[in-house]
């Protein structure tokens, strides 16, 4: 054991995992990102002005078209440098404002309205531009090196007869979270938080079977896309309940309803596919797309969407001191608390964070198939082959 005090810890100090964390262009993971479709904003948030975007350490605007068509581009006009973010909506593209250069969603310059009619200088200029591709509510950009464009995955729970889906972010980690964004995506992995911190801790933030401890077991398994954890508990009036949360690499989960109880259906795959976008290293933005529970006909609202911001519950009122936050800690604060990049090299795992670990095993995998020049897990090229099978989910065995 060692006995030493804290005393020149701040010399012993080790830096980051940047391979694991940093996603700037350039890093290992921040190429590792750009493989995967990445959500950017909400389908309601592109209305009829351009709207500031920074994602992966990118600045970028988004926008609209007077057709509807949606596009991220550069957040500096190509002429010189003017931001777009001032830019006026057409229904072409996007005219800057300063000299009124016109571009579509695809960066090609349509007009330069002072150059002389016959003049073919519009023709060599591109403003920097992303695809992108609306579904669920959301918009996503595909930001890697275009002839590796994957396909547009289809989670086979979002799938299927009169699915109504609804579109959110994501906000329990703060509007934008003061983090960076393994830290949170690697909460899903650990079912011994929602035991202690949403329930022992800071009360049933979600339901009491989150810390029935009953005769808990855990299982981690790996996916082809990811992995799961398996969390089996024997409930005090001997049902056996089972949760199944999965992580897909890089930075996409589903995790299964958060409120399901004794009277839900014996079995019941997760309604939610959640991403954890990198604004930046420290800094994270979350996005759900939740397919409605639909009772007699009707969508019933998502209980999720509701939460405050900084709370993971949609059941829990808003936090407005520092004290309320000391006394009722949420994700928020257990996560982003764990400093700007949490320092692997600084924690202490044990048998209960094998989720964790594994997580991180599974990315470096993505990792080593770029550097072999493989596609990493999860992406497709195959039409026919489209859906990516959810395996989150709730279920129960009753005595
Ligand atoms: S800076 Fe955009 S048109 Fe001149
Ligand atoms: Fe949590």
């Amino acid at each position: 054991m060692n006995e030493r005090t804290g005393y020149g810890r701040i010399a012993r100090r080790p830096q980051e995992n940047a391979e694991l964390t940093h996603v700037e262009f350039g890093t290992p993971m921040g190429e590792l990102l750009r493989r995967y479709w990445q959500p950017f904003c909400l389908s309601e948030e592109l209305q009829d002005l351009p709207r500031n975007i920074r994602i992966l350490g990118e600045n970028l605007v988004g926008f609209r078209d007077g057709n509807g068509r949606t596009g991220l581009i550069d957040r500096h006009c190509a002429h010189r440098g003017t931001s777009m973010e001032y830019a006026k909506i057409e229904p072409e593209g996007i005219r800057c404002c300063y000299h009124g250069w016109l571009f579509d969603v695809e960066g090609r310059c349509l007009e330069q309205p002072a150059e002389p009619p016959e003049s073919k200088s519009k023709e060599n200029v591109r403003q920097a531009w992303y695809p992108t591709h609306e579904y669920g509510g959301l918009v996503f950009a595909y930001m890697g090196p275009p002839e590796l464009q994957p396909q547009f995955p289809e989670y086979d729970n979002l799938v299927g007869d009169d699915v109504v889906l609804t579109a959110y972010r994501n906000i329990s980690r703060g509007t934008v979270a003061e983090c960076n964004w393994l830290q949170i995506q690697e909460n899903a992995m650990d079912p011994i938080h929602t035991a202690f911190l949403h329930q022992t801790i800071s009360g049933t933030q979600f339901t009491h079977l989150f810390g029935d401890h009953g005769s808990r077991k855990l299982d981690f398994e790996e996916t082809p896309t990811g992995m799961i954890y398996i969390r089996k508990s024997t409930l005090s009036n001997g049902a056996e309940y089972t949760r199944i949360a999965e992580n897909f690499v890089p930075n996409a989960r589903s995790i299964p309803d958060p409120y399901y109880s004794e009277e839900s259906p014996d079995s019941e795959q997760s309604r939610l596919i959640g991403w954890w976008v990198p604004v930046d290293n420290t800094r994270t933005m979350g996005f759900h797309i939740e397919r409605l529970r639909v009772i007699d006909g009707k969508p019933v609202p998502s209980v999720l969407a509701q939460a405050q911001e900084g709370r993971a519950s949609g059941t829990q009122a808003a936090r407005r001191t520092y004290e309320e936050t000391q006394r009722q800690p949420d994700d928020r604060e257990a996560q982003v608390s764990q400093g700007p990049i949490a320092i692997h090299a600084m924690e202490n795992l044990v048998s209960s964070d094998k989720g964790v670990a594994m997580f991180r095993r599974r990315l470096k995998e993505g990792l080593e198939s770029l550097q072999k020049g493989e596609d990493p897990m999860g992406i497709g090229r195959d039409p026919s082959n489209r859906t990516i099978h959810v395996a989150a989910g709730n279920s129960m065995v009753r005595n």
